[in-house]
Order: structure tokens, then C-alpha cells, then sequence
């Protein structure tokens, strides 16, 4: 992650009109910031938990000055909570949680500095699955899946999972489609608030081959791996650990291929392993913030050579604060900023589709 990024509500980095200032430890300039914004802007709306403890923390100068003492990029609010929920605390106002910080400081420090904030959101298969549904129907073949920035790959599985779809119009029709010979119960349902004419498929696409690719994969087989994707999710959101959970059983029975490395190193290679007779779809969610302008770059021109030499797919899910080039511009100048705030844009193969909940919880198809 670079510098410049900072986490936001969705739970991964985004970019920051702030800089990496350089900041002396124990002074209030970037990290107690940091640590305020998070706790005033991103947090109270899903958190009151964080939002109190990320509050505690910006203005506790002397745990500034220990956080001071990571690099930059550690310094992050939602690492340092996630580290100490993996760690066992509890939600409690903020002085029990600085105790809890006083009595694990060494513990924090080593999660801290060895895991990344890699949360793993089944949910956003709501935004990928309209546009996995079509291009399937429209070449006639099932799908070969790559994820980029895949985490632990639970979205690697949206033929497996349900979905409720809600229209938010007057009469709030809802769509729901279930997993082809599926047990209910035994599979998470995605429920999503649509609006606009969502091309919501008659039944879920079939998926022959999943592939992904991260820096770190996570092992949904492993319990540390697991405790961490928990650990992930923000306190107070009791319904995203029970869908985890679900996923992650269902990842488990039939663990992806997962690569280890980076995404403008791998994805060439990777893509080549994938069924010829299958259609393949690239797609990544909440990504593109760990890459500066010009791995941005360097990916789009991979994306643009696989589309040309083996007609593959691409489903870009992120934030507004990535859609900038390396030169400045914008990836989709035709799109109001303003209207993607707080939002994921969906593109498909380049071109604005829709603007969906960070976590799928929405989709409005434009
Ligand atoms: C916030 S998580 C999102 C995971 C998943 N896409 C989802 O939506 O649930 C971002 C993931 O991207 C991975 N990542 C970041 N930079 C990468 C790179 N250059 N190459 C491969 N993976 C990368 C991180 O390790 C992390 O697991």
C-alpha cells in the first residue's frame, strides 16, 4: 500500500488528499488525524464501537507516539482494532480497550506488523453477479474466474452462493436465486437494494474453473487465516461475520487456486492455465487502492492485450479515488465524481455499468 492511502469505510485503503508527512512521533498532525477521521467519518454509520475507540485513540497522545513508532503504512486504524479483536478485545468504552492495548502492546504490535488489512467481502458478488450472468449468456459458454486481489477468494464463488435482490421501487419486487441443488441453509444469501434496470439473470451462472492471485493469499483452511478474516469485520456487524462464516464453509469444500504474488506479475501466466472452451472474466473489488497510478496503468494495458489476444472479460469494482490515471485524468471522465462517493463503480470491460454498495449491499444500474 502506498503512502498516500488511508483506510476507508469499506474496510481497505483509500486514498487520502493527506500525505505521508513524516510525522514526529508523538505530535497531532497525520496519525491522530488519521484516527479521527476514521472514528468521525467512517465508522460511526457501521461502528459506534470503532468510532469511540478510533476517537480514544486521536486523542491519546502517548499511543499516538507507539504508533508513530510503525511505518507508515502500519499505522492505519482499522489494522491496529482488527489486531486487537484478533487478540480477543471486546466491544468496551474506550478506557477498558486502552487497558486491553497496555496489557497486549507487544501482541498488537506483532499482528500489526505482520498481517495486512485483507477483509474479504463475499457480499460484493451481488454487483459482479448481473454482469458474470450476461457475459456467460452472451458467448453461449461458462465462466473461468480470476480474482485479482483475491484475499482468501470468497468471491470466487458466486455461482454458490444465494441472492435476494430487492428493486427499490414502489412495489419493492424482490428476485431471489438460489445455488442449483443447494441444501437452504448450508449457503450464505446476498441481499441487495436494486435500482435501475439491474439485469438480473433466471438462474446463476455456471463457473468450470476460479483462479486467484494475492500478495498474501489467505488460507480458508487454516484457523489463524480465519480468525483474521474475522477479526476484519467491524464489531456491531453481526450479519457480514455470519455471511463470512457461510463463505468461508463453502470455500473450504472446495478451496480456489490461489497464486501467490502480484497482480502485474501473475495475471499473464495465471490466464493462461484457464479452459479455452470456457469464457474468462478478470475481475477485482477493492484492489486498485493498493497500486500506485502507474501498476494502475501497467494493469489496464494487461487487461486491454487479454481482451485482444483471447477475448477475456474485465470487471473492475472500486472506489472513486482509483478511477485516476497515472497522468492525472480520469479513467471514466463521463462519470460525477460526486455521485460515487462512498460508492464502488462497476465497470465492465471499461465501461461505467453501475455504482454499487462497497460491500454489494446496493446496485444501481445506470
Ligand atoms: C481489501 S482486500 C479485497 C479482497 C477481495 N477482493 C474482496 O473484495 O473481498 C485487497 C486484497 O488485495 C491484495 N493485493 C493488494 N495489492 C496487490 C497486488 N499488487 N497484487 C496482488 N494482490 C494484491 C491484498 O493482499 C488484499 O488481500
Amino acid at each position: 500500500m502506498s503512502a498516500a492511502e488511508h483506510v476507508g469505510a469499506s474496510g481497505e485503503p483509500a486514498r487520502s488528499s493527506g500525505t505521508d508527512s513524516g510525522t514526529e512521533p508523538g505530535t497531532d498532525s497525520g496519525t491522530a488525524q488519521w484516527y479521527r477521521h476514521f472514528g468521525t467519518f467512517d465508522a460511526p454509520g457501521s461502528s459506534p464501537c470503532y468510532a469511540e475507540w478510533a476517537v480514544g485513540i486521536a486523542g491519546d497522545a502517548e499511543l499516538i507516539r507507539r504508533i508513530d513508532l510503525w511505518p507508515y503504512n502500519k499505522r492505519q486504524p482499522l489494522l491496529l482494532l482488527a489486531a486487537a479483536r484478533f487478540l480477543g478485545a471486546q466491544i468496551s468504552p474506550y478506557r477498558d480497550f486502552r487497558n486491553f492495548l497496555d496489557g497486549h502492546w507487544a501482541a498488537v504490535s506483532d499482528i500489526v506488523l505482520s498481517r495486512a488489512t485483507q477483509t474479504n467481502e463475499a457480499g460484493r458478488c451481488t454487483t459482479l453477479l448481473p454482469s458474470l450472468a450476461q457475459i456467460s449468456a452472451t458467448e453461449g459458454r461458462p465462466l473461468a474466474l480470476i480474482e485479482v486481489g483475491a484475499s482468501a477468494g470468497l468471491a470466487l464463488f458466486p455461482d454458490r452462493y444465494g441472492y435476494e435482490y430487492v428493486a427499490e421501487a414502489a412495489e419493492a419486487r424482490t428476485t431471489r436465486l438460489d445455488p442449483a441443488g443447494a441444501r437452504p441453509g448450508t449457503y450464505p444469501v446476498l441481499r441487495c437494494v436494486t435500482s435501475g434496470p439491474v439485469p438480473l439473470p433466471a438462474a446463476l451462472p455456471q463457473v468450470v474453473w476460479r483462479a486467484g492471485i494475492d500478495l498474501n493469499p489467505l488460507d480458508v483452511r487454516n484457523r489463524d487465516d480465519v480468525a483474521w478474516l474475522e477479526a476484519l469485520v467491524w464489531p456491531e456487524q453481526e450479519f457480514r461475520l455470519e455471511r463470512l462464516r457461510q463463505a468461508i464453509a463453502i470455500a473450504r469444500e472446495d478451496p480456489p487456486l490461489l497464486v501467490s504474488g502480484d497482480l502485474n506479475e501473475q495475471l499473464v501466466g495465471l490466464a493462461a492455465r484457464a479452459p479455452e472452451d470456457a469464457a474468462l472474466v478478470v475481475f477485482h473489488s477493492a484492489v486498485m487502492a493498493y497500486l500506485d497510478g502507474a501498476g494502475r496503468t501497467q494493469f489496464r494495458r494487461t487487461m486491454a492485450d487479454l481482451a485482444a489476444e483471447r477475448g477475456c472479460h474485465w470487471l473492475s469494482n472500486e472506489g472513486h479515488t482509483v478511477l485516476a490515471q497515472a497522468d492525472g485524468s480520469s479513467v471514466v471522465p463521463e462519470m460525477d465524481d460526486a455521485r460515487l462517493r462512498g460508492r464502488f463503480l462497476l465497470l465492465q470491460d471499461g465501461e461505467p455499468a453501475a455504482i454499487a454498495g462497497p460491500h454489494g449491499q446496493s446496485l444501481e444500474w445506470l
